[in-house]
């Protein structure tokens, strides 16, 4: 089955003498289960791609669907509730929330979500992730590499 569909996607910054087609009709399919990795030059439309299909973004034309959901059929709610259940997104600069320590930070989507914390398989996380020692501290007291596993 597929986990992820993308269909002729296209997406054009600026116009006139200043537009750049940084998608021209990329397609993509992604079984369940698969793992991918998107390579290319600097500027080639990485992180452009990777925004479109995790809902960030919309595309200036194309179809997104994840898990049978065609993500330009949702509002604006609709689409943030199914980020927060179903896309986990590592920015480059990992936007941790700086007032919060690191145990607040990663629970942080779920108390959003109004669900209740499920310790024992967070706590694995964190001690698979080896972060254990600081839970307590705030994102500027971690290193790039442990923000990056907080996110
Ligand atoms: N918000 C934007 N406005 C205008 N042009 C953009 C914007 N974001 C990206 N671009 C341009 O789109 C192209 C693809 O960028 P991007 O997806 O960030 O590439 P990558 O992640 O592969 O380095 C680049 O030429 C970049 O300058
Ligand atoms: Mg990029």
């Amino acid at each position: 089955m597929n986990i992820l569909k993308a269909v002729n996607l296209r997406k054009i910054y600026g116009q006139g003498e200043t537009e750049v087609k940084a998608l021209d009709g990329v397609n993509l399919e992604v079984e369940k289960g698969e793992f991918i990795a998107i390579v290319g030059t600097s500027g080639s439309g990485k992180s452009t791609m990777l925004h479109i299909i995790g809902g960030l973004d919309n595309p200036t034309s194309g179809q997104v669907i994840v898990d049978g959901q065609n993500l330009s059929h949702m509002t604006d709610e609709e689409l943030t509730i199914f980020r927060r259940r179903n896309i986990g997104f590592v920015f480059q600069q990992y936007n941790l929330v700086p007032m919060l320590n690191v145990w607040e930070n990663i629970i942080l989507p779920v108390k959003l979500d109004g669900k209740k914390i499920e310790k024992k398989y967070v706590d694995e996380i964190i001690d698979t992730l080896g972060i254990r020692t600081k839970l307590e501290n705030l994102p500027s007291a971690l290193s790039g590499g442990q923000q990056q596993r907080v996110a």
